[in-house]
C-alpha cells in the first residue's frame, strides 16, 4: 500500500454558496468550475469540525445523476485529505436518499472498525442529488449532508458551512488515485494518520433488510415494543401484489428508485416485471423531469387511465412513482389521483391496523405548515399529538429523535416515518400496498376488491374532506418574486385590508386596488357570485400571519416560513418561495377548502376551489407582479 500525501490547495469564495430548503442545487456547469465543489466540501467538513470528521465513516452516494461520479472521486480524496477513515459508497455510486438515511442509522458505530480512533462514528453523509430537478451536462447538481441521525443537518450547520463558504482560502485533498466504485469491495489506502478505506457495497440490500427485517433489533433506541417486528407484512403484501385481481404499475422516471424497485417489488413481492416502468437509473433520467406529479410523470398518469389517455386497455388498480433519489412518492388508483396531503392522513389513520411497525400506535404525527389540516383531523380523532412545522424534512427529525412522531408527510409528494430521517418514496408505496392489503384481505379469494379509490372516499366520508391545490410559478424574476412576497407581508398586518380584498364589496371605496382585481375574477369567472355586492362564496379571513416555528426540542426558531391567510370555514391560502429552485424564483400558492358534510366530498377539487383560486389571484395581485397569466404546473 503506498503512502498518500494530504496537501492544501488554495482557493477563492464563489457566491451564493447557500444551502437551500435541501442543500446546495446549480446547474452542472456551476458545479463544474474548478474548486465549486471543493470548497463546498471543505466548508462542510470546517463546519463540522475535526471531531465530527476526524477518524469518521461517511456515506457519500446519490441518485447517479451526471456528475455524480466526478464528484465522488473528489470527495473521497478530500475526506481522506481531511482525516475521515472510511468511506461507503454505494455500487455504481448509487444509493437512495431514503437509503442513505437508513445506511447511516444501521452503521453508526457498527462498522467503523477497531482501526478508527476510539470513540468516532459515523458522523453522516454527502448525498448527491438535486432531487426531482432534471439531469444531464446543462441541468441540475446538488449535493447536501446528513448527520448521524440519518436526516438532514440542521440549520445551524448550514448556516454555518454558508459562512465558511464566504472566507475559505483552501482546502485538503490527498493524492489518491480513483477508485473503482463498480465493484463490490473494499479499496485501503495508507496515510500518514492511518489507513483510509472505500467500501463498495450492494444499494438495495441495507434498504430492503430494513423494510422487512427485525427492526427492533436494527433501531431498538427508537422501537422496542415488540421482540420481532418488521415494517412491513411482506407476505400479506405478496399476497395482493400476486392475485390476479390487483394489478399494479410502478414508475422510476429513470430515478434511483429503478435500483430498489425490481428487488422489492419483483423479487420479493412478486409483482410482474411489466409492472415496472423507467426503472433503468440514467444520468439524464432519460431526458425527463424526474418529478412524481401528475404533470412530469406523463407516462404512469397515462397508464393509470388519467389526463388525456384513449387507451382501451384497463388501467391497473394501483400505480405510484419516485422522483430522483427516491424520497417523494405519487399515488394513484384507477383513473383517481391521491393529493399527498391526503396519503399521510390516510396512512396514519390506517397504520395501526394494516403496519406491523405502528402496531402498538402511533407517537404522533407531523405535517408541514402548507400541507393540508387534512392530518390535523386524524389526529383529533385518534387523540394522537401533533405538530405543524416549516417545510423541509429536517423539521421532522428532532420530533422523531424525541419520540414525539411516528408518521409525517409534506404536500410536495413527501410521506415517511421513523424509520429513517428522510422521507420515504418506497415506504409510503410499501405502506399503502399494505393498507390495501388489510382492506382486502378476506375479499382476495372471492368478493369486491376495495380499491384506492374506495379507500380515500371512505376517509373523506368519516373525516371531511380538504379539496386542496398547489399554483407554482416557476421561474419568476427573482426581484418581482420579493416584492409579491413582500406586498403580502405588509397586508396581511391588517386583517381588514385583507378582508376588503377577499370580499371586495365591503369596503369596495377604501380599496381602489381591489376593485380592479374584483372586476378581473369577474371577468375571469363569469359565474362568480356576488351578493348585494358582497362576495358570498368564500367566508372571511380571521387570521393572517407569516408562518414562524419554534422547535419544541431544541428551541430553535424558524422564521419567514410563508404567508398564512386562515379563513372562518377553515379554508387556508398560503404564499411561500420555493426553496428548491436553481434559476430565478419560484412562487408557490397552496389553496384549500375543508369540507366536513360528506354529500359534499365528492365534488371536482379546481371546481369547488376556483372562488378561493380567484381571490387568491386578485389578493396578491399575482399577474401585476409577475406578469405571468397562469401557474407554469398546478398539482
Ligand atoms: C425538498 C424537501 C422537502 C420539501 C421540499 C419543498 O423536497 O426535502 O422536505 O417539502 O423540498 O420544496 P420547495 O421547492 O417548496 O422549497
Ligand atoms: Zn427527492
Amino acid at each position: 500500500m503506498a503512502l498518500f500525501n494530504v496537501s492544501p490547495v488554495e482557493t477563492t469564495p464563489f457566491d451564493g454558496q447557500k444551502p437551500g430548503t435541501s442543500g446546495l442545487r446549480k446547474k452542472v456547469k456551476v458545479f463544474k468550475q474548478p474548486n465549486y465543489l471543493e470548497n463546498f466540501v471543505q466548508s462542510t467538513f470546517t463546519a463540522l469540525t475535526p471531531r465530527k470528521v476526524r477518524g469518521a465513516a461517511l456515506v457519500v452516494s446519490g441518485d447517479g445523476r451526471y456528475f455524480s461520479k466526478d464528484a465522488i472521486q473528489i470527495i473521497i480524496k478530500m475526506a481522506a485529505g481531511n482525516g475521515v477513515r472510511r468511506i461507503w459508497v454505494g455500487q455504481n455510486g448509487l444509493l437512495s436518499t431514503p437509503a442513505v438515511s437508513a445506511v447511516i442509522r444501521e452503521r453508526v458505530g457498527v462498522d467503523v472498525s477497531s482501526r478508527l480512533v476510539s470513540g468516532s462514528r459515523a458522523t453522516g453523509a454527502f448525498i448527491l442529488t438535486a432531487s426531482h430537478n432534471p439531469g444531464g451536462p446543462n441541468e441540475d447538481f446538488g449535493i447536501k449532508y446528513n448527520m448521524e441521525n440519518g436526516g438532514p443537518a440542521p440549520e445551524g450547520i448550514t448556516d454555518q458551512i454558508y459562512e465558511n463558504t464566504k472566507t475559505i482560502k483552501e482546502y485538503l485533498t490527498a493524492d489518491l488515485p480513483d477508485v473503482d466504485i463498480t465493484a463490490i469491495g473494499v479499496t485501503s489506502f495508507s496515510g500518514h494518520d492511518g489507513q483510509f478505506d472505500v467500501e463498495v457495497f450492494d444499494s438495495a440490500s441495507d434498504y430492503v433488510k430494513l423494510m422487512k427485517m427485525d427492526t427492533a433489533k436494527l433501531f431498538c433506541h427508537c422501537i422496542c415494543m415488540n421482540d420481532r417486528l418488521s415494517i412491513f407484512d411482506f407476505e400479506s403484501i405478496q399476497k395482493l401484489l400476486t392475485s390476479p385481481k390487483f394489478t399494479f404499475c410502478y414508475d422510476a422516471l429513470h430515478g434511483v428508485a429503478g435500483a430498489y424497485a425490481k428487488r422489492i417489488f419483483v423479487e420479493e413481492l412478486g409483482a410482474q416485471e411489466s409492472s415496472l416502468l423507467n426503472c433503468v437509473p440514467k444520468e439524464d433520467f432519460g431526458g425527463g423531469h424526474p418529478d412524481p406529479n401528475l404533470t412530469y410523470a406523463k407516462e404512469l398518469v397515462s397508464r393509470m387511465g388519467l389526463g388525456k389517455s384513449n387507451s382501451e386497455v384497463e388501467p391497473p388498480e394501483f400505480g405510484a412513482a419516485a422522483d430522483g433519489d427516491a424520497d417523494r412518492n405519487m399515488i394513484l388508483g384507477k383513473r383517481f389521483f391521491v393529493t399527498p396531503s391526503d396519503s399521510v392522513s390516510i396512512i396514519a389513520a390506517n397504520a395501526v391496523e394494516a403496519i406491523p411497525y405502528f402496531s402498538a400506535g402511533l407517537k404522533g404525527v407531523a405535517r408541514s405548515m402548507p400541507t393540508s389540516s387534512g392530518l390535523d383531523v386524524v389526529a383529533k380523532n385518534l387523540n394522537l399529538k401533533f405538530f405543524e412545522v416549516p417545510t423541509g424534512w429536517k423539521f421532522f427529525g428532532n420530533l422523531m429523535d424525541a419520540g414525539l412522531c411516528s408518521i409525517c408527510g409534506e404536500e410536495s409528494f413527501g410521506t415517511g416515518s421513523d424509520h429513517i430521517r428522510e422521507k420515504d418514496g418506497i415506504w409510503a408505496v410499501l405502506a399503502w400496498l399494505s393498507i390495501l392489503a388489510y382492506k382486502n384481505k378476506e375479499n382476495l379469494g372471492g368478493g369486491e376488491l376495495v380499491t384506492v379509490e374506495d379507500i380515500v372516499r371512505n376517509h373523506w366520508a368519516t373525516y371531511g374532506r380538504h379539496y386542496y391545490t398547489r399554483y407554482d410559478y416557476e421561474n419568476v424574476d427573482a426581484g418581482a418574486a420579493k416584492e409579491l412576497m413582500a406586498y403580502l407581508v405588509k397586508l396581511q398586518s391588517s386583517l381588514s385590508e385583507v378582508n376588503d380584498c377577499v370580499k371586495p364589496g365591503l369596503k369596495l371605496i377604501e380599496c381602489g386596488d381591489c376593485r380592479d382585481d374584483a372586476g378581473l375574477e369577474l371577468e375571469l369567472n363569469p359565474g362568480f357570485l356576488i351578493v348585494s355586492g358582497i362576495r358570498s362564496d368564500v367566508s372571511k379571513v380571521v387570521h393572517a400571519d407569516e408562518f414562524e416555528y419554534k422547535d419544541p426540542i431544541d428551541g430553535s426558531i424558524s422564521k419567514h416560513q410563508g404567508i398564512r391567510y386562515l379563513f372562518e370555514d377553515g379554508s387556508r391560502l398560503i404564499f411561500r418561495l420555493s426553496g428548491t429552485g436553481s434559476e430565478g424564483a419560484t412562487i408557490r400558492l397552496y389553496i384549500e377548502q375543508y369540507e366536513k358534510d360528506p354529500s359534499k366530498t365528492g365534488r371536482d377539487s379546481q371546481d369547488a376551489l376556483a372562488p378561493l383560486v380567484a381571490v387568491a389571484l386578485g389578493l396578491s395581485k399575482m399577474q401585476e407582479f409577475t406578469g405571468r397569466s397562469a401557474p407554469t404546473v398546478i398539482t
